[in-house]
């Protein structure tokens, strides 16, 4: 037996997380709360636990590694991304990190990312506050005219597991043509989805539709910025359901005011969970007409949350027993 930590209340979502661990008869501890856990007593709780299941909300570094103590053997994020984890204080402690990669949750984001990419191209946001605040007075013909999906050029910036999901519904569903860029090609996506890959500048300059599907390293913070909008065609969108920081809000914020591009769907956020990182410069995301934005929710379906959960409590298992990771992070 070993003692785990849930580092969030699964209750009504991932229940079976603390199912399987106490099937392989582990002590389950659970957080009360899953939202503004503290850093302090996410590591009180913490302190002494083999193994601790995160949100991608925590930072866990060498001060978390310290606090908790060396008998910790894993970090289960749950979440596919894991930035807010440092891996060579991992390594240094010798504590396994893994994250949650999954069919589920890559069709959860990719449903997502055409949720944004349909409300911006149908005008469905705006037409909503329209509707509801009882501004409809009458039908005319040019009312909220958009852009159909179909016959559009998609760009995907990043076609691994999440990019591939959205590259074959962009195909079949909705008939669009799929260009991308991605340090290594992705055959499927080339015979399934008929996609073409290309350097990033060259996707940036042809897509009438671009989204972002790479992970956040430092090699990717800020990779769209003012000279990539100066790139993008005009009346073109823009789709972010991957990590904030790889879009310079400032940048996007200017491209959207002076009509750079047309639009943008915005799921997370450079300054999370701040919407604005500053509200000093007039140019706030929040005030754009032209952008949709959610709140970090691209894998918030019971489906996704579950297989999450379940990917995560099989890590904890796997590693609690001296057998290797099933998706270790990397
Ligand atoms: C969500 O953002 C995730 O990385 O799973
Ligand atoms: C991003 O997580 C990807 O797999 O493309």
């Amino acid at each position: 037996m070993s003692n785990v930590l849930i580092g969030f209340n699964p209750k009504g979502f991932a229940d079976d997380a603390v199912e399987i661990l106490k099937k392989a008869k582990h002590k389950v501890t659970v957080m009360p709360a899953s939202h503004n856990i503290d850093q302090k007593d996410l590591i009180k709780a913490a302190k002494g636990k083999d193994a601790v299941l995160t949100l991608l909300s925590n930072r866990i570094d060498d001060a978390f590694f310290k606090a908790v103590g060396p008998q910790l053997k894993i970090v289960a994020n749950y979440a596919v991304g894991f930035d807010n984890i440092d891996l060579e204080a991992a390594k240094k402690h010798k504590v396994i990190v893994t994250n949650t990669p999954s069919d589920v949750v890559n069709e959860s984001v990719a449903e997502h990312t055409f949720a944004l990419m349909i409300a911006l191209a149908h005008r469905v946001a705006e037409a909503h506050i329209f509707t509801t605040h009882g501004e409809y007075k009458g039908w005319t013909p040019d009312l909220f005219l958009g852009n159909n999906l179909k016959g559009r050029t998609l760009g995907l910036i990043g076609a691994g597991r999440i990019g591939g999901a959205v590259a074959e519904r962009a195909y079949k569903g909705f008939g669009m043509n799929v260009i991308y860029s991605d340090l290594n090609k992705n055959a499927d996506i080339e015979k399934n989805a008929k996609a073409k890959h290309l350097p990033m500048d060259k996707v940036l300059a042809q897509a009438d539709i671009v989204s972002i599907h790479v992970p956040l390293f430092p090699s990717t913070r800020h990779l769209i910025s003012t000279r990539e909008f100066s790139l993008m065609k005009k009346g073109s969108l823009l789709i972010n359901t991957a990590r904030g920081p790889i879009v310079d809000e400032k940048a996007l914020c200017r491209a959207l005011k002076t009509k750079r591009i047309a639009g943008a769907g915005i799921d997370v956020f450079e300054c999370e969970p701040a919407i604005d990182c500053d509200l000093t410069d007039n140019l706030e995301l929040r005030a754009m007409p032209n952008a949709v934005l959610t709140p970090h929710i691209a894998s918030a379906t019971y489906e996704a949350r579950a297989d999450m959960a379940i990917i995560a409590a099989k890590n904890i298992v796997a590693v609690l027993a001296g057998k290797k990771a099933i998706s270790p992070a990397k």
